[in-house]
């Protein structure tokens, strides 16, 4: 196709894209994807012309419901349903998902298929791209530093709450609760990442912003054919104005740890070494030149916000949603909090013992787990399912969440919010860890499953339990309208309700 214009304005690029997208649409018409049309039967596809895409774009708008239909119409099997620009394979049932749970990653893999919808060199850059070692740092270090670092994180919890949800008086204060949980896990996030820091209300904006940039730029990115993509990203990404900005905030402070590494490396004088990610990312790139300098650091520090903050937000709202959409459950809750508190102080080990708030959690990201599929990942060299079904290379599969979640064949009344469940079946079964929050299963897959499970699940558990028992004995609430405030469905994606309002004052 084209040659590049040598003077580029605006008006040809738009015309240069619309010509290639068109093109593209065209082309896509005339392939035949005979592998995959006789392997796996569709989902959401009409008969007739333009059949792929007229089935793309009621998907946008169906995801969920076409999603359940290959549920129900293929038990135990693989079915396929058009996104935008691709098939994606779903897998059912627990024979397939443990298939792709014992995968090795150079057939079924995560990092390739997180590529194929974020565009990662662009959308996150080329470094996490290529080098995406935050995932060793928070499965090991961060991770073990949840329970020294607890005290300091309960203090962000306290702070953050007081100053966005002040409930002095005995009056009803009416919030906005995505608007207000949102910055409150910013903060108490980055209070574990990078220090008090956390509470500039400018690097707030930009790590809560950075997620929805990144998904964005994403977007459009998939509509550009993929040799304009770098002039693209140069001229529209949002890549760039946020690493300037993340750098304004943390490079001081990340220079500083540097020389003092060069001086000292862990121990300083005084021990006064900061215990947080810029510490722990720094430890894991001794060694590495290219990890080792405020931009490469910076980079990855926003690209752990982005995996971090908007997850735990979506799975709180939802707890909290269900929470005051179930007052009955407040007091039991309550009553367990205040119980192991005063045994164990307000500490990591004291979130393990609450055993209800756990179930609480765990059954609320069950019964709305924010998305109709989960654990996706790339095939890379064709791939054959215990069922005797092929993924040939280059296709996209996924694991039909919400779906998996709530079928009988995994939960008796899967169908109806049940709390406590997960609290009888550990005390039925005494199964240690099992039906724990944190461990995922074939049939509870919020957090992926297997090698790539996500690594920062341990810390997310325990902020959020923190966050939810906070709010137990510290406020009444409820929700505005009363009841549990209807999820936003784009594709495959369910977003907590982000205009619900909350109500909350002091707990009488
Ligand atoms: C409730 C909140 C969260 C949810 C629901 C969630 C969910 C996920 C999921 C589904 C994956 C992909 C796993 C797979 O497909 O096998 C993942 C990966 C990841 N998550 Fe989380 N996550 C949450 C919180 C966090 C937090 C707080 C952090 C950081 C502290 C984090 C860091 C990561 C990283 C680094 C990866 C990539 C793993 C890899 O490259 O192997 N996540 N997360
Ligand atoms: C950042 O990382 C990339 C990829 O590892 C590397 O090519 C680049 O040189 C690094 N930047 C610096 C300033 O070292
Ligand atoms: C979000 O919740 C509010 C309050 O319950 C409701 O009015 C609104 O329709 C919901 N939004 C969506 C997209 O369903």
């Amino acid at each position: 196709m084209a040659v590049v214009p040598a003077t580029l304005n605006s008006t040809t690029l738009v015309g240069a894209a619309i010509l290639a997208v068109l093109l593209l649409v065209v082309l896509r018409s005339f392939i035949s994807h005979s592998d995959l049309d006789k392997a796996i039967p569709s989902v959401g596809v009409p008969r007739g012309p333009f059949a792929f895409y007229r089935g793309a774009w009621s998907f946008l708008k169906n995801g969920r419901a076409v999603t359940r239909e290959g549920y129900l119409k293929y038990p135990g099997r693989a079915f396929k349903v058009p996104l935008a620009n691709r098939w994606l394979v779903v897998l059912n049932g627990r024979t397939l998902i443990d298939d792709l749970r014992k995968a090795p990653a150079d057939a079924l893999c995560f990092h390739e298929g997180t590529n194929s919808i974020l565009f990662l060199e662009h959308t996150l850059g080329h470094e996490q791209h290529h080098d995406p070692y935050q995932a060793t740092v928070v499965r090991t270090p961060l991770t073990r530093n949840i329970a020294v670092c607890f005290p300091v994180i309960r203090d962000e919890v306290i702070a953050a709450f007081d100053d966005l949800v002040p409930a002095t008086t005995d009056e009803w204060t009416t919030v906005p609760a995505m608007q207000t949980v949102l910055p409150i896990i910013s903060r108490v996030t980055n209070r574990f990442f990078i220090g008090l820091k956390c509470r500039d209300p400018d690097y707030i904006k930009l790590t809560t912003q950075f997620a929805l940039d990144v998904t964005s730029d994403a977007m459009w990115l998939h509509l550009v054919p993929s040799f304009v993509r770098p002039l693209a990203v140069h001229l529209f990404g949002h890549l760039e104005t946020a690493t300037r900005s993340a750098m304004k905030h943390v490079g001081p402070m990340i220079q500083h740890r540097l020389e003092m590494d060069d001086k000292y490396g862990r121990d300083w004088p005084n021990a006064d070494r900061p215990n947080d990610l810029i510490s722990w990312l720094i430890d894991e790139a001794r060694g590495h030149p290219s990890r080792r300098n405020v931009r490469n650091l910076t980079r990855t520090l926003l690209n752990v916000n982005f995996g971090a903050i908007h997850t735990t937000t979506q799975g709180f709202l939802h707890a909290l949603y269900n929470l005051a959409a179930h007052l009955q459950y407040v007091e039991p809750l309550r009553e367990e909090i205040e119980r192991v508190v005063k045994a164990e102080g307000w500490t990591k080990t004291a979130m393990g013992k609450m055993v209800k708030l756990d179930s609480f959690m765990k059954e609320s990201a069950r019964f709305v787990p924010g998305g109709a599929v989960m654990g996706l990942r790339k095939v890379l060299k064709d791939f054959t399912f215990s069922d005797g079904t092929t993924a040939p290379a280059g296709v996209l599969v996924a694991v039909g969440v919400l779906a998996e979640h709530h079928d009988e064949a995994n939960y008796v009344n899967g169908g109806t919010f049940d709390p406590f469940r997960f609290a009888r079946m550990r005390d039925d079964c005494g199964e240690g860890t099992k039906h724990q929050m944190s461990t995922p299963s074939h049939d509870f897959l919020v957090f992926g499953i297997g090698r790539t499970a996500c690594p920062g699940r341990f810390f997310a558990v325990n902020e959020q339990k923190l966050m939810m028992a906070h709010i137990i004995t510290t406020y009444d609430f409820k929700l505005k309208d009363g009841v549990f405030p209807e999820d936003e469905w784009i594709a495959v994606l369910g977003s907590a309700n982000s205009t619900a309002e909350m109500m909350f004052r002091k707990r009488k």
